[in-house]
């Protein structure tokens, strides 16, 4: 048989064959394109969990502008990412009217690129830069039309890049004012957001990120998912058992990343045309597996070995945690407990609720019943007097603690 392809991408940062669930973000951006110089969806920030569609969305993001004429920079705040800016833009502006509408250049390849030249360009301002890539855009004649303008997208935004952010808003700042037809888009996880928009007495010119068209990206619901698991294998001469698809879909937890998970491993264990509930039972434990090393793995590590602790005691419950039982299981105060809690929903592990916490990301309570308690504990997981919902209700009762 000549198997058509997987159509689902299973890795991060890559855009899914059907992007579903962001319509309303989708058209309201492309509304505030078309508006003009002041629209409130010209600056944008999106904000949401590991996985949960920043990067596939500002792609979209960008695709829409690139339509509408636009011409599109992209940039991923590490550091440096100013002057590398500044590297896109100076090569635009050294391109002829070659009648290209939009440059897609990583900045990995341009810094090799211009190492030498680049030191002349980086004594030249961002906004001098802009607004010189700006008036080329209106003398060229191939733009010389309404609705196009630059789009500057910034991804995996940093408080510890701080300063260039700074300097960057800066420069966006000014042109907004100018009335230039300047976007942005911003994307970046909560923990590393929030300091940035933290209060910084007056004078931060982040205000203009406080002031910016915040989007929260949260779960999908359970019919968007259906479409985006749905659609591209269908798109692609293959089809879902009705019950088989009632599965996917009820694993996911709505979460964007497990519907690429699922979707690709369970195309791939399926021999025949219908995806079956077999193959996608199959699919199912393959995605949490990977979720596991892929979300869950890096950002524990992130975390010290107490708030894993905190996670691991939480962990023993079937659904929300109540702090106050998490505290007598790690045998800490109340005190102690709520400020576990609030750094580790600081660091996006966790809802709050009150008096309550829960996970925040889908299977990480499963993955620490399975990894991090057993290790912390020394416990085999495997062994059924020793599952979490038998679990003796104090950590010490196991004894044997890892530190
Ligand atoms: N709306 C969506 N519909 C279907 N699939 C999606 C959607 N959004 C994202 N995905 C898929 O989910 C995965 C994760 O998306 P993405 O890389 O954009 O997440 P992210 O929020 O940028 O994560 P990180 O914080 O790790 O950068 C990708 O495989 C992507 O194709
Ligand atoms: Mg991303």
């Amino acid at each position: 048989m000549n198997v058509p392809t997987n159509p689902f991408r299973a890795s991060l940062g890559t855009s899914p064959p059907l992007l579903v669930g962001r319509d309303e973000i989708l058209d309201d951006f492309r509304l505030a394109l078309e508006e003009g110089p002041g629209a409130h969806e010209r600056i944008s920030l999106l904000v949401g969990a590991r996985g949960i569609g920043k990067t596939a969305l500002l792609n979209e993001m960008e695709d829409v502008a690139r339509d509408a004429g636009w011409l599109t920079f992209s940039e991923t705040a590490t550091e440096g990412f100013v002057s590398s800016l500044k590297d896109q833009l100076s090569d635009f502006l050294q391109q002829d009217k070659s009648g290209r509408t939009s440059w897609q250049l990583g900045p990995g390849f341009l810094r090799v690129k211009h190492e030498e030249q680049s030191q002349s360009r980086q004594s030249t301002s961002l906004r001098a830069m802009l607004t010189a890539v700006l008036d080329k855009l209106s003398d060229t004649e191939r733009f010389n039309r309404s609705g196009s303008g630059v789009l500057i997208t910034v991804d995996e935004l940093h408080f510890v890049h701080h300063d260039e952010i700074v300097e960057f808003a800066t420069a966006i700042q000014h042109l907004v004012r100018e009335n230039l037809d300047v976007a942005v888009v911003l994307a970046g996880i909560p923990s590393s957001i929030r300091p940035l928009l933290a209060s910084d007495g007056g004078r931060n010119p982040i205000t203009f990120l406080r002031r910016a068209n915040r989007v929260d990206l949260g779960r999908l619901t359970d019919s968007e998912v259906r479409e985006g698991l749905a659609v591209p294998v269908t798109q692609a001469g293959r089809n879902w058992d009705e019950a088989a698809l009632e599965k996917a879909v009820h694993a996911t937890g709505g979460y964007p990343f497990m519907i690429q998970l699922i979707g690709n491993a369970a195309w791939r264990f399926e021999r025949g045309e219908q995806i079956g509930e077999a193959s996608t039972d199959k699919a199912i434990t393959r995605a949490r597996k990977k979720l596991g090393q892929l979300v869950h793995e890096p950002a524990l590590n992130d975390l010290s070995a107490e708030d894993r602790r905190f996670l691991a005691a939480m962990s023993l419950d079937e659904g929300p945690s109540k702090i106050t039982d998490v505290a007598q299981r790690l045998e800490v105060s109340h005190q102690q407990a709520y400020n576990y809690r609030r750094r580790l929903y600081e660091a996006d592990m966790i809802t709050n609720e009150r008096g309550t916490a829960d996970f925040a990301l889908p299977y990480l309570r499963e993955y620490l019943r399975d990894h991090v308690v057993s290790d912390i504990l020394r416990v085999p997981v495997d062994e059924p007097q020793n599952r979490p919902n038998s679990a003796p209700r104090r950590l010490r009762d196991y004894h044997a603690l890892s530190d």
